[in-house]
């Protein structure tokens, strides 16, 4: 069976609720015949008016990060149950700017995303390379580890919902798109290290998306490569018009 394509917008650190109320109102009617699967990932302030504006639309929503504990004394954090409660159904894992200058490594990142599978949250996890670790031709392998430890005891059942993403970081808020043979070579890789670690139907199911400097112009030739299912989209994803030709490019 064919895989759905998923696109993905992660609004990082931008929109107020009131600014994000109107940018979905603005994006509703313009993915509403969309062939892919549509996903916002807002801020944490905006995420509950989110689920309300898009109750019945074709858009689910997203957070950006989980903590990994299910409650506690772990001051400005997030559960996946407060997530769950509110009527979010996705949420980003181990982005590049978490592990950057938040400290998530792959430890954090295998726990969370374990604690997400076992609320029922569709995890988004994250992997990508340096511009430096791709210069020294150490992509695939690194790639290959990120993968290996992120899912480290996650079972085959679980593992085909979850949905991949391939940044390279290189190509994050840069302008600087990988080349669609680029990105389709590592989403390869990633699909080889799922099909080693579980088998051929996990990793022909399990849908893997490029992301990092994706927009409207590039996106159908990047989304018609074979390996690369949809998009994680980080600028493009804060106007609605813009976004929405991602959602709906042309195969
Ligand atoms: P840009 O699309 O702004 O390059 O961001 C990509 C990204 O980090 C999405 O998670």
């Amino acid at each position: 069976m064919p895989r759905k394509k998923i696109i993905a917008g992660n609004w990082k650190m931008n929109k107020t609720a009131k600014e994000a109320k109107k940018l979905i109102k603005e994006l509703i009617p313009l993915v509403e015949k969309s062939k892919a699967d549509v996903v916002i990932c807002t801020p944490f302030t905006a995420l509950y008016d989110a689920v309300r504006l898009t109750k019945g639309t074709n858009i689910a929503v997203g957070a950006q990060n989980i903590h990994f504990e299910e409650k506690g004394a772990y001051t400005g954090e997030v559960s996946a149950d407060m997530l769950v409660d509110i009527g979010v159904k996705y949420v980003i894992i181990g982005h590049s700017e978490r592990r950057q200058y938040f400290g998530d490594t792959d430890e954090t990142v295998n726990l969370k995303l374990k604690t997400a599978l076992s609320k029922g949250l569709i995890p988004i996890v994250c992997c990508g390379e340096s511009l430096q670790q791709r210069e020294l031709g150490v992509t695939n392998e690194l790639i290959r580890t990120q993968i290996k430890a992120a899912f480290a005891g996650v079972e085959k059942e679980q593992a085909k919902n979850v949905i991949i993403a391939y940044e390279p970081i290189w190509a994050i808020g840069t302008g600087k798109t990988a080349t669609s043979e680029q990105a389709n070579d590592a989403c390869r890789v990633i699909r080889c290290v799922i099909e080693e670690m579980y088998n051929k139907s996990t990793a022909d199911s399990i849908r893997i998306q490029y992301g990092g400097s994706m927009n409207a112009s590039n996106a159908a030739e990047l989304l018609s490569k074979p390996d690369i299912d949809g998009g994680l989209i980080g600028g493009a994803s804060l106007k609605a018009d813009e976004f929405s030709k991602i959602v709906n490019y042309r195969e």
